[in-house]
């Protein structure tokens, strides 16, 4: 029932102070918030935050790398107005590199390839910027992912002046969320977290945070949720659907110590908890933030994580990059096998 106008929440008159006149879109990344899900952890007696990094304005945690990446190198004189910046993505850190790119007049290539949805092609040219279609796996081992690298390299060599930022090696990337994501969260929720969760691609997220744990002397545990099918911890590589979180090479930016405890989600575990997410605290995310909520809730029936503890998840993107997959029932049918999603 609704309460009556008088007991209803009102929308918060925010203060002077609390709003910020940002310089430009660059100065508008970052800083985004974290929301309690009481409804979906309360019961099990968990105090849960998610950092909604889809509150950014390229709409991903990506947008942090992008940038990150781009101002370290246009401060060090690695890249200058004549530069063109080249990068195999096809996804979030596409769109970051694009909004940052088309704000200080850089040119970017996108090196994608067929499995891209063209909802992020058109939004990657939106930004002005230029998408290279890869349309053929490599010869030799049969992955676009080699395939996109090998033509990276063709650019590189007849484009002058052209910078790879190279997201899976670059320190700016960690650096971004080293210097950054997790101090927002520890400023706001406190040195007394219990857990951090968060999904894993490039491991620039996962790096970033556990230097920033380890160097400031935190009891903070972290817990990584890579996809089912992804190389990143040891597994062999497997069949994934979802775009976002896991990987078919071990990055540069990933080391054996990082996380305290390694979740592996299916692509139906993804839908499953986008789905309770949008259902009971209306917050419609990404795939790998539902993930993130199905390894929350496996890990706390199993009692691994105990009654009490403050947790923060880090939900990477929003839901509407996903219409299509993980909020389309028939998609789910027919890929996933699964008929009444029942939450
Ligand atoms: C939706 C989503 N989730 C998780 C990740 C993983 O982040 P990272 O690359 O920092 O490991 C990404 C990376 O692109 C992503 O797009």
């Amino acid at each position: 029932m609704l309460a009556s106008p008088a007991e209803s929440p009102t929308l918060p008159k925010r203060r002077v102070g609390q709003i910020a006149a940002h310089a430009s879109i660059l100065d508008a990344i970052g800083g985004t918030p974290l929301v309690r899900l009481s409804k979906l952890f309360g019961d099990a007696g968990l105090d849960v935050y998610a950092k909604l990094e889809a509150l950014n304005p390229g709409g991903s945690i990506k947008d942090r790398p992008a940038y990150n990446i781009l101002s370290r190198a246009l401060a060090a004189g690695d890249i200058n107005s004549k530069t063109t910046v080249v990068e195999s993505s096809s996804g979030n850190f596409a769109i970051g590199l694009a909004q940052v790119c088309g704000y200080l007049g850089l040119p970017l290539i996108c090196v994608v390839d067929i499995k891209t949805t063209a909802q992020n092609v058109r939004i990657i040219e939106a930004y002005g910027a230029r998408v290279d279609l890869v349309s053929k796996p490599d010869p030799v081992t049969g992955e676009y992912l080699q395939a996109r690298l090998n033509r990276i390299k063709e650019i590189l060599a007849s484009v002058p002046n052209a910078f790879w930022p190279n997201q899976y090696a670059n320190r700016n990337n960690s650096g971004s969320h080293y210097g950054s994501t997790m101090p927002e969260i520890v400023e706001v929720l406190g040195p007394e977290l219990d857990y951090v969760v968060l999904a894993t691609s490039t491991c620039g997220t996962l790096r970033g945070c556990a230097d920033y744990v380890r160097e400031q002397g935190l009891r903070t545990r972290i817990v990584a949720v890579d996809a089912a099918g992804s190389v990143i911890f040891g597994r062999p590589q497997g069949k994934r659907l979802l775009p976002g979180h896991g990987a078919g090479i071990v990055p540069t930016l990933f080391n054996n110590d990082l996380a305290q405890l390694v979740v592996h989600v299916s692509d139906l575990d993804c839908v499953l908890g986008c789905r309770r997410l949008v259902q009971q605290e209306a917050i419609l995310a990404g795939a790998s933030s539902g993930g993130i909520i199905t390894a929350v809730e496996r890990l706390a029936n199993e009692g691994q994580i105990a009654r009490g503890s403050r947790c923060a998840l880090i939900l990477a993107d929003r839901g509407e990059r996903y219409l299509d997959t993980v909020y389309s029932d028939s998609w789910v049918q027919a890929q996933l096998g699964v008929d009444a999603i029942s939450v």
